[in-house]
């Protein structure tokens, strides 16, 4: 048999998998995946049966859901159609997510350039706004992921950058406003001037004249889903503007309804230069990134040559993807069941931190949310930066066990199902979250 058959056991999907096939981040020898055949709305089954919530949106990705029969037949329609066509090619599909977005997208954002995902769409947003401001270096901060190719991994801050260092030259590293363990005060108003002051000090020191672009993730998100303090986004916006430097935001994982608004600038009240977004654009059923420009710099290029391509820009399959998973969102309020659907799982993170002496805190702006667990009363986490505890890895295979899915990174336990989820869902999830902190209870010392 040539193509993948749908009766294969979860031990031999496995099997094959870590023998012939390398994992992200990962030493193969080490990964234990979980075997799926067949997703459907926040569950995820595994060919025996076994089913699992879906408790990360695989890679908070799956906004909608698994499974939605309009994007799969806009798919099957576009294949049949206009599978492919060359990228200086016009199409209908093209034209028509291309309305779309300059519809929904707030502001100025007017003008799109389709990548095949989210660090393609950041490695072009760097070479717009360099050619744009026609100068080099670019501020990013550190705790922050911009995708795993040469410069996008430049830009971020976490470890994953640390083995292919010294990466793109020009890159300038700075705090955002919640640091690790460092804190810029004691309250919103007070860690935002001091954290802008240490920015403009930093902008100084660099030259602005050299300065293209600041990228930032609007809501951090593997690093710790880490909502801009009130004031921040604007202060930032103002800031930059001041000393000609564009402000990027990254909203690859944040952006199409995660935090309950379509797009996370919106909570700021500002509107970037440009916009990097990705995963939930198609909801992950195929990939696709977009740049987003705003009319100056959009319009700085119809004069200019772009110097960017890609052999899949405006793939047609992956835009009637986008152009079917955007309306489904749109049409079937799952923007709105976002935020309140947040509110639902903030309740039910606050039971579980009175209850459990591991929680050390909880966050979670709309669906995009992380428990954060300690190793002692006093709130010292239970993994240090970039490390791991045993309680971490017993938690995660209790959790699989007993049908939740999602990632643990650290010391953080990732909540972001699919924007579809409704209220017996989340209990149900976070009845077994319930039952696995008790696990990690354990081994809290007093
Ligand atoms: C904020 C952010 N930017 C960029 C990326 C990279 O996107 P991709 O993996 O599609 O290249 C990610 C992926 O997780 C992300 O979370």
């Amino acid at each position: 048999m040539t193509t993948a058959s749908p009766s294969m056991s979860s031990k031999e999907m496995i099997d094959a998998c870590l023998k012939h096939s390398m994992f992200s981040w990962s030493a193969t020898g080490k990964v234990s995946p979980v075997p799926v055949a067949r997703a459907e709305g926040i569950y995820l089954y595994s060919p025996e049966g076994k089913r699992w919530i879906d408790f990360n949106s695989q890679l908070m990705s799956v906004n909608i859901g698994h499974g939605h029969p309009r994007v799969v037949k806009a798919i099957q329609d576009q294949a049949a159609t206009l599978a492919y066509a060359y990228p200086g090619i016009a199409t209908e599909i093209r034209a028509r997510l291309s309305l779309k977005l300059a519809e929904i997208v707030p502001g100025n954002l007017n003008t799109f350039f389709y990548t095949l995902g989210g660090a393609e769409a950041n490695e072009n947003a760097i070479k717009a706004a360099r050619l744009y401001t026609g100068r080099h270096k670019i501020l990013v901060r550190h705790r922050s992921y911009h995708g795993g190719t040469h410069g996008a991994i430049t830009l971020t801050g976490d470890p994953r950058r640390w083995p292919v260092e010294p990466g793109l030259p020009g890159v300038v590293r700075v705090m955002d406003p919640r640091p690790y363990e460092f804190s810029f005060g004691s309250n919103d108003a007070e860690i935002v001037a001091n954290n802008l002051k240490y920015l403009e000090e930093i902008i100084t020191y660099e030259g602005p004249q050299n300065i293209a672009a600041m990228f930032i993730e609007t809501v951090t998100g593997t690093n710790g889903i880490l909502p801009p303090p009130p004031g921040y986004l604007q202060g930032l916006k103002a800031l930059l503007a001041k000393h000609g430097i564009l402000l990027v935001c990254d909203e690859v994982m944040c952006g199409f309804g995660r935090t309950g608004r379509l797009f996370a600038f919106e909570h700021g009240g500002i509107v970037p230069d440009i916009c990097t977004m990705a995963k939930g654009l198609t909801s992950s059923y195929l990939p696709l990134g977009v740049m987003a420009l705003s009319d100056p710099i959009a319009n700085h290029f119809r004069e200019n040559v772009f110097w960017g391509g890609l052999t899949y820009n405006a793939h047609p399959m992956c835009l009637a993807a986008a152009l079917a998973a955007i309306e489904v969102l749109l049409d079937e309020g799952m923007v709105e069941n976002s935020a309140r659907m947040g509110e639902v799982m903030r309740g039910h993170m606050a039971r579980l931190a009175a209850k459990h002496r591991c929680v050390k805190e909880h966050r979670n702006i709309g669906l995009f949310g992380t428990i954060e667990l300690q190793k002692n009363t006093r709130g010292e986490r239970l993994v240090p930066y970039a490390g791991s505890h045993p309680a971490m890895a017993k938690l995660g295979g209790f959790l699989k066990e007993n049908g939740l899915f999602t990632v643990l990174q650290w010391n953080l336990l990732m909540c972001n199902p699919p924007l579809s989820i409704d209220e017996a869902q989340m209990a149900e999830a976070f009845d077994i979250i319930d039952r696995g902190l008790d696990l990690v209870d354990e081994v809290v010392e007093s």
